[in-house]
């Protein structure tokens, strides 16, 4: 099973704040959404949370739903439960779950803690660029890409308001392959 991260980061690594993205990119999600739909996602309690509380926003009963299909692995070392979801406190049974499944890349989503925890596991990185450099309170830790091939690139432009600020800022979409 090949495992994947799947991140976006602004200016300094920044990711997070406030338990949410800093930015509001549309084509980015789709995207998101593309690459990961169908397989196993892996994710922190905190992202898992940040995921509810929005899908809560656009749901006419006001509750939260995990990303639709997809299967969420969520990880505490508390006692956090939730319909729909699994949670794990051990990363390699949450590994072992997918394998089990017959997953062939399971998707690293997050947060800053989980990132940095299983980099090292890390096969292949779809990572977002995102020209931001505003608030944030999670980082993701720096990445060395001298161990990492670039196999992938896709550059988009900032979309502009009337009145000229911007409304989504530019962003490259690049996608890395480990090293042998
Ligand atoms: N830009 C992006 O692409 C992106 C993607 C995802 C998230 N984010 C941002 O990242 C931020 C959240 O990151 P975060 O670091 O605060 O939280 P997180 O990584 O999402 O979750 C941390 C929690 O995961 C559990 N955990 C961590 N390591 C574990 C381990 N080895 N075994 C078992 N459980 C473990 C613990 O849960 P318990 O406390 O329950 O024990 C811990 O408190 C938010 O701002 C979010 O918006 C950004």
């Amino acid at each position: 099973m090949k495992i994947s991260m799947i991140v976006a980061y602004g200016k300094n690594w920044k990711i997070g704040i406030n338990n949410q993205m800093p930015w509001h990119i549309p084509e980015d999600f789709k995207n998101f959404k593309a690459i990961t739909s169908g397989h196993h996602i892996l994710m922190g309690r905190k992202t898992f949370e940040s995921i509810l509380s929005i899908s809560a926003k656009h749901s006419s009963s006001g509750v939260g739903k995990p990303l639709p299909n997809r299967t969420s692995l969520v990880l505490t070392r508390g006692e956090f439960k939730h319909d729909d979801v699994y949670t794990f406190s051990d990363v390699q049974e949450a590994f072992n779950f997918a394998r089990a499944n017959a997953e062939e890349e399971l998707f690293i989503i997050g947060g800053a803690n989980i990132y940095e925890t299983l980099f090292p596991y890390v096969d292949k990185m779809y990572l977002s660029e995102v020209d931001y450099d505003g608030e944030a309170d999670a980082y993701l830790k720096e990445i060395d890409f001298s161990t990492w091939d670039l196999t992938e690139q896709k550059d988009y432009d900032a979309i502009l308001n009337e009145d000229g600020s911007v409304k989504t800022p530019a962003w490259k979409f690049k996608v890395w392959i480990k090293k042998d």
